[in-house]
């Protein structure tokens, strides 16, 4: 008998073959048994027919929800099922059975699944959302890679702060203070020097109260760092980069796209290159708009990026933001100092900032004066003034929040949906 998975499965059409898997759901009529079957490569429909075999009838129609199995039978085409097969079952074993699975199809509240995002996560709808998260994955490193760039990954526990904006984790580590990383950037500063092009993959923890569908606690940043690269370099790779990753989606995950319901017609837009408009220009669209809280210098909130975001039908590049605003490390406009060369992508739809970015400071000098303003702390930060020192480079680069960037292409309303096992301001388990 031919083992195989449901997505292999496509292969084999007139052959009979065994698949382990699990009873999603099922139907039946007087005279059919209909048997959704899922393996987590993807989902197949059994069907018993009463007159064929009574037994084997009785069996499917005795099936719980999420019951383990593993089920033969002969894989026929079949034009009305999203991967174009069924399975004309043969032969049903259960594994293992499943009583009073809690997550039944009927409508549940978002805490209640919450509580059981250890089997939540075996829905459709979640699984089509993970699909995407990987497929995300997948191109990022495909992306990089065939670009030269090098995977560096960047410590867990660091003794300094990145970002200095958002609160941190304390730790112990053993007798001095650590921090849990808000971002691997310096490091990869550090390691472009060395390697070129690099990028780094891994979670990042912010310690902030805010409870919104776009922030988590703990979240995963791509982060790419060039040397000898300008903003507006960067900002060229950042708009092909998501272009290709949009484009990875369209391509691999059309089922998953369907499941969610997810409108592609909107996806299918998004192109190099993105639109630019600067910090300035985006306050005076937001005057017009009517927005009277806001004038120059202040930071922008969830309502103004989403009213900026709706002038375009693209994702939109917010460059050259005040200094005051930024990180300490942003390079200062060399045309308007008050100013630096920043840029946020701001994705369309409302789902906010994807990307932060800028061109770093290369000076020696004017980092040391950034360090006496920031009050950064010249033992743990030396290292990090290294690199201004030895052959420093005009360099750029910037974050992408994984997160955030699944919850837009996949249409996901709340990012909690977007990581398997979401770190939120009062959740910790499962
Ligand atoms: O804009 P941020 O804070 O930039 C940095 O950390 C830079 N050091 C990155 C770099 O240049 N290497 O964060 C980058 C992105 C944001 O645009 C957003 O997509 C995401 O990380 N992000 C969050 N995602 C989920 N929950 C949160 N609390 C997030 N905070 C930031
Ligand atoms: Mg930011």
């Amino acid at each position: 008998m031919n083992k195989t998975t449901i997505i292999e499965a496509k292969q084999c059409v007139g052959q009979q073959v065994t698949i382990g898997g699990w009873l999603n759901n099922k139907r039946s009529s007087g005279k059919i048994a209909f048997l959704q079957l899922r393996d987590g490569t993807g989902f197949i429909q059994g069907v018993v027919v009463k007159a064929t075999d009574e037994e084997m009838f009785q069996k499917a129609k005795s099936l719980t929800q999420e019951t383990s199995l593993y089920v033969q039978g002969l894989v026929k085409e079949d034009d009305r099922s999203p991967l174009g097969i069924e399975l004309e079952v043969t032969g049903i074993e259960v594994i293992h059975e499943a009583v009073d699975y809690p997550i039944t199809p009927k409508e549940h509240g978002t805490e209640f699944l919450m509580d059981h995002r250890h089997i939540w996560l075996r829905s459709k709808r979640q699984h089509a959302i993970m699909k995407i998260r990987n497929e995300i994955i997948r191109a990022t490193f495909a992306f990089f890679q065939d670009r030269h760039f090098v995977k560096v990954d960047a410590p867990i526990l660091t003794s300094t702060s990145a970002e200095g904006t958002t609160e941190l984790f304390h730790t112990k580590y053993f007798d001095e203070d650590a921090y849990l990383s808000q971002s691997g950037q310096l490091y990869m500063e550090a390691a472009a020097m060395a390697l070129g092009k690099v990028f780094s993959f891994g979670p990042t923890f912010r310690a902030e109260k805010s409870k919104t569908r776009r922030h988590l606690i703990e979240f995963w940043m791509i982060e790419p760092e060039m040397a000898f690269c300008t903003h507006e370099e960067s900002l060229e790779v950042q708009e092909t980069y998501v272009t290709s990753i949009v484009q990875a989606v369209l391509d691999n995950c059309q089922i998953e796209l369907e499941t969610l319901g997810r409108d592609t017609d909107v996806l299918e837009k998004i192109k190099a290159p993105f639109p630019r408009i600067t910090y300035t220009d985006a306050l005076a669209l937001l005057h017009e708009k009517g927005f009277s809280d806001i004038s120059w210098g202040d930071d922008f909130g969830a309502p103004h990026e989403t009213a900026i975001a709706e002038a375009f039908d693209k994702p939109v590049f917010i460059t050259h933001y005040p200094t005051s605003l930024k990180a300490f490390y942003m390079k200062p406009d060399p045309t308007n100092p008050d100013v630096v060369e920043c840029a946020d992508l701001i994705a369309p739809e409302g789902y906010g900032e994807i990307i932060g970015g800028s061109a770093r400071i290369d000076d020696l000098a004017l980092m040391e004066e950034r360090y006496k303003e920031h009050g950064l702390d010249h033992e743990s930060y030396s290292w990090y003034l290294d690199l201004r020192k030895y052959g420093s480079v005009p360099h750029a680069g910037f974050g992408l929040g994984l997160e955030r960037t699944v919850a837009w292409i996949s249409g996901t309303e709340h990012v909690r949906e977007t990581i398997p096992f979401p770190r939120l301001l009062n959740r910790l388990t499962p």
